[in-house]
């Protein structure tokens, strides 16, 4: 049996580097603040950490606008503070992926600074510059994300429009002229060197575009990011990178964001095993709490992907997104039995900062909202003591506080067994013991309605059964000769004792059929 990759076992854990533990005291968390807590996510277990951008940028997007790939921002630190980082956290076996901005870049960047200096500049055609519409106005008819408004922004001085998907600060490149694909795999190469284990890739289904630059159709307008998105180019550039990464030892990984909310077409993105190792199926984290709707996105994932045998991901939150606490009601026993369930199905988990916690987003008033795109709740500060400052550097975070940081905090949380934080370390546990959870096959097995149950079975022999009830109501489970001891319970009860075939309300129960009771 050979060992597989290390991006299939893992769990991922993404740091909004902004908001995770500011050193220095300006209010924002910076690269001495994640390296200072990794002891804290060693003990609780993850794998590997997903830095979301932490380049230098004018923060039009909180660095998703880039302005020099290739060095850290003074708000987070330098780049020795990132080599100290990748060193201490390879230390304790944690790996390091960091994003990646292939789409767009800043409009403070000197590519773009160049390419907008004049029609003649050298560097025009790295980006998407057009002249206006015959009878005037943009090209064409693209919407941008966030502003709802064109995705074109006239230049008085050049007498042009360049093309921008999202922010008017955040112009395109031109992935069709081969001297951005060289300079932007330099720019990977840039990181590789440096240690890394992966990317993760922004909007990457957006790098090819059709060469004439189309209008969309009407009917797809309200929706930026629609399959028309969904170029062959891409897949041409996508099996670049594959060959760069692959040319370097050690399993590098790139998970890309596609964000196209269709799995069918997610799973192309992984080409024949040549182009994303892994890609972000979004359609689960917009299924809300019930039980046949996600039995169903179960199904659709090993429909689309088993056959071509690529990995699935799950992700219920991260920095775009209400955390799925809050999605789902606020209620802590959800919270817990999401946990279940994120961390049993087949493919790589991806936890975002604080949802193991049990965070809810921030309330944020009027005066204190900062991003565009209208994302600041779900990206507050994470509270690592109980009292004030909460383990941050004493100026007041960027943003405001999640709700009850006096109890919700790390602190508080490790010293209670009974919280929510030792259930996610009692879940990765589990996984670190269970080749079925880390690389076993799935198969949904019988249950009551509202309640979704399935088996992971390794050809090893190991096995785990994962009932979750997503209901109100106490279930018992049909009478199918299911037994065995009670490993991880969501709510702690019965661990260690045998199954006895009941499911409380919002419970979710991991099970291991092979035990018996000593
Ligand atoms: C991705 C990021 C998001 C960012 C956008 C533009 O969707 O996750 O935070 O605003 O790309 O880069």
């Amino acid at each position: 049996m050979s060992e597989p990759p290390w991006w299939k076992t893992s769990v991922v854990y993404q740091i909004y580097p902004r908001s995770f533990c500011d050193t220095n005291g300006d209010g924002v968390g910076d690269l001495a603040g994640i390296r200072r807590h990794l002891d804290h996510l060693e003990w609780l277990g993850v794998d590997a950490i997903w830095l979301s951008p932490f380049y230098r940028s004018p923060m039009a997007d909180f660095g998703y606008d880039i302005s020099d790939y290739c060095d850290v921002d003074p708000l987070f630190g330098t780049l020795a503070d990132f080599d100290a980082l990748v060193e201490d956290a390879h230390d304790r076996g944690i790996r390091i992926i960091v994003d990646w901005v292939p789409n767009h870049t800043s409009d403070q960047h000197p590519w773009f600074v160049e390419s907008r200096s004049g029609r003649d500049n050298p560097r025009r055609d790295w980006y998407l510059w057009r002249d206006p519409a015959p009878g005037g106005g943009p090209p064409n008819n693209w919407v941008a994300a966030f502003t709802g408004g064109p995705a074109w922004t006239y230049d008085d001085a050049t007498g042009q429009y360049y093309l921008h998907s999202f922010l008017p600060a955040q112009p395109d490149l031109n992935w069709a002229n081969p001297e951005v694909v060289e300079a932007m795999h330099d720019v990977l190469r840039f990181w590789l060197d440096r240690g890394v284990d992966g990317f993760r890739v922004d909007v990457v289904h957006l790098i090819g575009k059709a060469p004439d630059l189309p209008d969309d159709p009407e009917e797809y307008l309200p929706i930026p990011h629609s399959g028309l998105n969904h170029r062959p180019e891409t897949h041409e550039l996508l099996r670049g990178l594959r060959r760069l990464l692959d040319s370097y030892p050690g399993d590098r990984m790139m998970v890309g964001e596609v964000y196209l909310l269709d799995t069918t077409m997610v799973a192309t993105y992984y080409g024949s095993g040549d182009e994303l190792h892994l890609a972000f199926n979004f359609p689960p984290l917009y299924t809300p709490w019930d039980a046949e709707r996600w039995r169903s996105q179960i199904e659709i994932v090993s429909r689309e992907l088993d056959p071509i045998g690529a990995w699935p991901t799950w992700v219920l939150s991260n920095h775009d997104n209400k955390r799925h606490r809050t999605r789902y009601g606020g209620s802590e026993a959800r919270a817990r039995a999401a946990a279940v369930l994120l961390l049993g199905l087949r493919g790589t988990p991806f936890l975002y900062a604080g949802e193991e916690l049990g965070l809810e987003d921030a309330v944020v008033p009027d005066d204190r909202v900062v991003d565009p795109g209208g994302r600041d709740g779900c990206r507050a500060p994470i509270p690592w003591e109980p009292a004030p400052p909460h383990g941050w550097a004493g100026a007041d975070p960027w943003l405001p506080w999640p709700p009850e940081p006096g109890t919700r905090n790390v602190v508080s949380e490790r010293e209670d067994p009974a919280s929510i934080l030792h259930l996610y370390r009692r879940l990765l546990a589990a996984r670190r013991r269970s080749p079925s959870l880390r690389e076993g096959d799935l198969s949904l097995i019988d249950a009551p309605p509202g309640v979704l149950a399935w088996r992971r079975a390794h050809q090893s022999g190991d096995e785990r059964v994962l009932i979750v009830n997503f209901s109100a109501e106490r279930v018992t489970m049909p009478p199918s000769g299911l037994s065995g001891l009670v490993e991880v319970a969501s709510d702690g009860s019965g661990e260690g004792a045998l199954f006895t075939g009941e499911v409380g309300p919002d419970q979710a129960l991991l099970i291991d059929p092979g035990a018996t009771a000593s």
